[in-house]
This record gives structure tokens, C-alpha cells and sequence, in this order.
């Protein structure tokens, strides 16, 4: 993990192979990086303060010290125009337009308390689509009040088709981030809360480790024997 000096935008930015992750918040940091092909995000709801917040708080995961407040509509314009494609969980909050594409997580709750789904829109001109999958399923155990699956953040990779650079501006743990790494892809990330920084770059940079176990070893160099059999 490469660490890189602070500037006015951000107070900290980690080159861990092909993702970068900036400590700091994504409405001043957003305007100072490229276009993507895709930002796949997260944004707080607005909601949790109340009842994921202080279960997860009464669990010991955090969340008391976290800033629930959801991205104002400027923010949310910008983060959408950040990406050729977009695809924001909680979408169903922000005021967004009226899309084809909504992607739905049923949480195969049968009727517990928490909600059935969750709901992302997207800007993607598909047909909607369902991914079934029980929340504590969590691989590698639960790291943010509201982290998501990485299965389910690689569902949302691959609706997006071969997109090879992914931003996440609300990372949070970096399960997009996570995902992306196992997919080969390019991935920026932004965090602002410092806790939850580290735990995305120590889990980007446990993906990346397992990625390059897998990865096949380089051709050996053959020696050719340019002049071997031909001289006689
Ligand atoms: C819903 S959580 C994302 C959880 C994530 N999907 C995961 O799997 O861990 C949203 C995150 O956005 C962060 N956040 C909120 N406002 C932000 C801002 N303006 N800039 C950067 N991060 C922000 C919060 O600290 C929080 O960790």
C-alpha cells in the first residue's frame, strides 16, 4: 500500500495496486477526478440513525460515530454525472428521475422486522432485476452498520457490463471496492470517516493479495538457441 501526502481535497489517498482511496469527503474530492465508466455507491439514507444505527451500536459495529445525514441534491447530481453508468442504492430516497432499471435486494427476510428489500436506481437502459440473498451471509463478517454484500456488489459490477473503472464515493467499508479488485477492475474509492477507511483499504488490500495468489505465473523467459542446431 502506497500512502501519499495530504492535500487541500483530502486528508489522506492510498494507491493499493489498481485502486486508489482518498480519506475525505467525496463533494470536494469528486470535482478533482476524471469521468468513470461507472460509479456504484452507497450513500447514507438518511434513515439508519434510527434503527440498523442502534442495533448495529448495541452490536458493537460502530455506528454511533457516524454521520447519517443523506448527500444533498446537488451532491447526488454530481455523483450521477460522475459515471457513463450509475447505480445508487437507496435510490428510492434521493428524488432521482423515473428510471427503467431498478435493481432490487431481496433479503429473503420472511417477515422480520427489518425491510423485505432494498432498492437501487441506476441510469442503465435495462430491464430491472432482483438479486436473492440473506444479509447474514456477509462474507467475512460485518465491518459497517449498513455494509454490503460483496456478492451483491458484484451483481451491480456486472449489470454494468465490461465497465473497467468504478467509483464509489461513499465507501464506507469498500465492499464495491472489494468486488471490483476480484473482477479485475480499476476502483476509486472515498471515505470520510478515518475508521472506516482503513477497514477498505485493509480489505482491498486482503482482495488484492488473494487476486494475485490466483493469478497465473508469468511466462518463463525461453532461452532460444539462436545458433544451436544450425551450426554443423
Ligand atoms: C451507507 S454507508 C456505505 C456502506 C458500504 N456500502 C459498505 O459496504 O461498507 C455510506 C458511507 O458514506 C460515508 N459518507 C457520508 N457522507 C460522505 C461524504 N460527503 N464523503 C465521503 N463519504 C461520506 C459514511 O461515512 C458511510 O461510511
Amino acid at each position: 500500500m502506497q500512502a501519499i501526502n495530504s492535500s487541500p481535497q483530502w486528508q489522506d489517498r492510498r494507491q493499493i495496486g489498481d485502486a486508489v482511496l482518498y480519506l475525505g469527503d467525496c463533494s470536494v474530492i469528486l470535482p478533482t477526478l476524471p469521468r468513470v465508466d461507472a460509479v456504484i455507491t452507497d450513500p447514507p439514507y438518511g434513515i439508519s440513525i434510527t434503527k440498523s444505527n442502534r442495533l448495529a451500536v448495541s452490536r458493537g459495529m460502530g455506528g454511533g460515530d457516524w454521520d447519517d445525514a443523506a448527500p444533498d441534491a446537488d451532491l447526488i447530481a454530481q455523483v450521477v454525472s460522475k459515471g457513463d453508468k450509475a447505480i445508487l442504492w437507496g435510490g428510492n430516497y434521493f428524488g432521482l428521475p423515473a428510471a427503467r432499471c431498478f435493481l432490487i435486494w431481496d433479503k429473503q427476510n420472511e417477515g422480520r422486522d427489518f425491510a423485505d428489500i432494498e432498492m437501487a436506481w441506476t441510469n442503465i437502459d435495462a430491464v430491472a432485476r432482483i438479486f436473492r440473498m440473506r444479509p447474514m451471509n456477509m462474507d467475512g463478517g460485518k465491518q459497517h452498520p449498513t455494509q454490503k454484500p460483496i456478492k451483491l456488489m458484484t451483481w451491480c459490477i456486472d449489470q454494468t457490463d465490461a465497465s473497467p473503472v468504478i467509483l464509489d464515493p461513499f465507501m464506507g467499508s469498500g465492499s464495491t471496492g472489494v468486488a471490483a479488485t476480484q473482477m479485475g477492475r480499476k476502483f476509486i474509492g472515498i471515505e470520510r470517516e478515518p475508521k472506516y477507511f482503513e477497514i477498505a483499504c485493509r480489505r482491498i488490500e486482503d482482495a488484492q493479495r488473494q487476486e494475485s495468489l490466483f493469478e497465473p505465473e508469468a511466462p518463463k523467459a525461453e532461452q532460444t538457441a539462436l545458433f544451436g542446431s544450425e551450426v554443423a
